[in-house]
């Protein structure tokens, strides 16, 4: 079935309607966020943090982003599904990017693919194999350790010109699209202008063409502190918690299994059932 959502309209909405872009693991998150009118659906290396429950993103396997697409696949048909390529599957060359985009698409049948960083030629490369891509600068997670932390990147002159000549290459390479993550909202509000690809921001103030969240942020999963840019919209984490709690009660108590909630022999093969065990006793 032919998606709702392509690439060519995601690059139309440059301006317009502010997109709307949430992450999605599994066959649940896909559904919720497709149905909430998601024009499209990431599935993140977040995963590792809030799924899989490393302490970073660079654990995450290019095969557990796959197993997790699937998912996402199997659930969604509007969306547009973009697959986040796992620290280790671009950094070492081009020919390796190119390999982890074909898999994604070929294995998992995502539309397009995420990396992080000013990856021109990486980026070149993956268009020209046919694989739309969407950027990602300022916080970069998967550089964490280079970045000494999750820091808000381009606080200065010199390094928000930067990132917005980082933006300016990713867009000539053909991204059709770019995240911008820890930006200040002023750096941001010139990327945006700077750029004709929609950005899409987190933590990167009100002047982008889209907003992105980690699924599990948004719905509460997630136990706090938050980022300041995190406003959770639903408390699914306690509300599973008291859920699971009332049910261990019950059973301790043996009030459920209720006999309305059991399964039962018809009234026939009870008494025969019965008779079987009270003539052998
Ligand atoms: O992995 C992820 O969830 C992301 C978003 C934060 C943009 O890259």
């Amino acid at each position: 079935m032919p998606r709702t959502v392509t690439v060519p309209e995601v690059l139309a909405a440059k301006g317009r309607q502010p997109l709307v872009m949430i992450t999605a693991y599994d066959a649940p998150t896909a559904r919720w966020g497709e149905a909430a009118g998601a024009e499209m659906l990431l599935v993140g290396d977040s995963l590792a943090m809030v799924v899989l429950g490393h302490d970073n993103t660079l654990a995450v396997t290019m095969e557990e982003m796959l197993h997790h697409a699937r998912a996402v696949m199997r659930a969604s048909s509007k969306s547009l599904v973009v697959g986040d390529l796992p620290f280790g599957a671009y950094q070492t060359s081009v020919e390796a990017t190119v390999e982890a985009g074909i898999r994604y698409l070929k294995e998992a049948g995502v539309h397009a693919v995420k990396l992080e960083g000013a990856w021109p030629e990486r980026v070149e490369a993956l268009v020209q194999a046919g694989i739309p891509v969407m950027g990602h600068l300022g916080l970069t997670p998967q550089s964490v350790n280079r970045l000494g932390g999750y820091r808000v990147q381009g606080k200065t002159v010199e390094s928000g010109r930067a990132l917005i000549a980082a933006a300016r290459d990713l867009e000539l390479a053909g991204c059709f699209s770019l995240v911008l993550e820890g930006v200040p909202a002023e750096v941001t509000a010139e990327i945006t202008r700077a750029v004709g690809i929609p950005t899409i921001g987190i933590g990167a103030g009100p002047d982008c063409d889209g907003q992105v969240l980690v699924i599990h942020d948004l719905l509460g999963v997630t136990p706090p502190p938050y980022p300041r840019f995190v406003v959770p919209y639903a408390e699914l984490g306690q509300a599973a918690e008291r859920a699971i709690g009332s049910w261990a009660a019950d059973v301790r108590a043996r009030r459920v299994p209720t006999a309305e909630q059991s399964y039962h022999l018809k009234p026939d093969v009870a008494r025969d059932w019965r008779r079987l065990f009270t003539e052998e006793a």
